[in-house]
């Protein structure tokens, strides 16, 4: 494995194995790797030839720098991770790398990035897919990997792929749950061992909320999840929003999509930490 820091190094390395007929996959990262993206990259390994891993703390889409400040940063493990799991890149470059000039490229893709965490954080959206586009363009990859967990993402990326006229595949991968049912992610880790049982009441809920939708409207549906939360010590629901699964605008009758997605971002605990999740009705 080998761990690179500039584009150019990366494009010789990338230039190299494309001649040689090879196919690429990337799995975009911000580092403080868990088991849910070592899933996505052996599953890239197993199926290409060469993985590339970035690890990079895009500070584009954070619009809350204390969130930025207190994100986890664990390169060194991070690394140890990536080799077990058979990558063969790791790159991990610079702010100024990636950014010699400010970016202001403005993406939008209503509704997909105007909802939800599009919402809740402006500018969000904007910068992750300042930084995507970037690594598709420096890495070209066949596949891409993202974690389903992010669900809205993906349905983000997926338009900028369109618009910007990307070739590759997006490949969706299944949440990583904890035993516990709570979702993996970075942030976990800040949270204390009696958050994290709290934090695990978030889909217990969302999962029992399904055999409610057999017999209640989705905006009975919704509102119950959110009392259900809310009524938990120490979790405050910040939305939960039941949706069309494609193009995320909201629905309001279970008939009104094929398919049918809850998604939910809670606060949680003191500081608080902020986690997300989601469930599929159908
Ligand atoms: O999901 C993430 O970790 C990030 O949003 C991504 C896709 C790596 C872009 O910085």
């Amino acid at each position: 494995m080998k761990v690179i820091n500039t584009i150019q190094a990366l494009r010789a390395e990338l230039s190299s194995a494309r001649a040689a007929g090879k196919s690429i996959g990337l799995v975009p990262t911000m580092g403080a790797l868990h088991e849910g993206h070592a899933s996505l990259v052996r599953r890239s390994v197993k199926e290409n030839d060469v993985t590339v891993v970035s690890v990079f703390l895009n500070p584009t889409q954070f619009n809350d720098k204390s969130d930025l400040e207190h994100y986890p940063r664990t390169l060194e493990a991070d690394c140890a991770l990536l080799e077990q799991c058979g990558a063969t890149i790791v790159f991990a470059p610079s702010v100024a790398e990636i950014y010699p000039e400010p970016d202001t490229r403005q993406f939008s893709y209503p509704p997909t990035d105007s909802v939800m965490e599009g919402a809740h954080r402006p500018g969000h959206f904007n910068g992750v897919c300042q930084i995507v586009s970037k690594l598709f363009s420096y890495v070209e990859p066949d596949r891409g990997y993202f974690g389903e967990k992010d669900y809205q993402q993906i349905a983000v990326i997926r338009r900028m792929a369109e618009d910007l006229g990307f070739k590759l595949q997006i490949i969706p991968c299944p949440v990583v749950r904890e035993p516990s049912g709570l979702a993996m992610s970075s942030r976990n880790t800040l949270l204390t061992d009696a958050e994290r049982q709290t934090a695990a009441c978030i889909y217990a809920i969302l999962k029992e909320s399904k055999e409610l939708a057999a017999d209640h409207e989705v905006d009975e549906v919704r509102e119950q999840v959110i009392q259900q939360i809310n009524a938990v010590d120490g979790l405050e629901v910040e939305y939960y929003s039941i949706v069309d699964g494609l193009s995320l605008a909201d629905v309001h009758s279970w008939n009104e999509a094929e398919s049918i997605v809850g998604c939910i971002t809670v606060y949680c605990g003191s500081k608080p930490i902020r986690l997300i999740d989601h469930i599929r009705y159908k």
